[in-house]
């Protein structure tokens, strides 16, 4: 993990176009817990090993930003021992992962209503923000009790007692003064989504920066996704032609 640029690139074609910012809604620890006659939480355990093998694998290829989507507002409605599993779970993860992700010159962040979640996983989220906060490699952006929807009435409200304030004028809001208000506006935008687990839909995931986002949907569930499934998805990305509304390439 420490040597960027090192054999996984090696991987990719000479003229493969990597995305600097790679969004992953990990999906499919259910179904793949249910198909080997395990509990739920097995499915999730298992996850944790997934998302490791894709920081990792981030992290030699150079990308600039990974964002895994970890917990949704909407995940609150599971059964409460999956909730409180989960939270234990990224909890433990984070704690765990620490010292690597410090080694390894990760920069960690975390999005979502953190202050809905309990106080110790807020202060592991904080502590690790915290201690990564000088790395200058990867950054990883973890969405945990995330919602798209939820994030950007955060930025209405927040920007709204700017505007009661009269610090600013309605006038002036545009679009990169309304992003200045998400969680991590300092990121760029996705560019490449995936969605491993096969569903074709967005869940609630980082609704305003996927505007022009790529979308990877990928049958093979999140607990088997390894570094070969991430160069796939990077390799179907490069094969597109974004368009952002333009007439296609040489057609100006
Ligand atoms: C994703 O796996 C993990 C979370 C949403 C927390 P799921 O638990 O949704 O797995 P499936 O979709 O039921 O297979
Ligand atoms: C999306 O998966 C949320 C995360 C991966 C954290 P879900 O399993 O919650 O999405 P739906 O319910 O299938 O839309
Ligand atoms: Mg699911």
């Amino acid at each position: 993990m420490s040597e960027p640029a090192t054999d996984l690139t090696n991987k990719l074609p000479a003229d493969c176009e990597v995305p600097a910012h790679i969004a992953i809604i990990m999906d499919g620890n259910g179904r793949w817990a249910e198909q080997h006659g395990l509990s739920r939480m097995d499915g999730h355990l298992e996850g944790r090993n997934a998302a490791r093998r894709v920081i990792e694998a981030c992290a030699k290829l150079g990308i600039e930003v990974l964002s895994l989507y970890a917990f949704s507002v909407q995940n609150w409605q599971r059964p409460t021992p999956e909730v409180e599993g989960l939270m234990e779970l990224i909890e433990m993860a984070l704690r765990e992962e620490l010292q690597a992700l410090v080694a390894n010159n990760v920069r960690f962040v975390a999005s979502g209503r953190r202050q809905d979640l309990p106080q110790s996983l807020q202060r592991v989220l904080d502590e690790v923000e915290r201690d990564t906060a000088a790395n200058d490699g990867l950054i990883l952006n973890l969405l945990v009790n995330y919602g798209g929807r939820a994030e950007i009435i955060d930025a209405t409200r927040s920007l709204a007692q700017q505007v009661e304030a009269g610090d600013v004028s309605p006038a002036d809001i545009d679009e990169q003064l309304f992003a200045g208000h998400l969680y991590a506006p300092d990121l760029p935008a996705p560019d490449l989504i995936i969605r491993p687990g096969g569903e074709m839909r967005l869940s609630n995931f980082l609704l305003w920066q996927i505007a022009y986002a790529e979308l990877v949907v990928m049958p093979v569930l999140w607990p088997d996704f390894t570094a070969a499934h991430l160069l796939e998805a990077i390799e179907e990305y490069s094969s597109r032609q974004r368009r952002f509304g333009r007439v296609p390439k040489g057609d100006e």
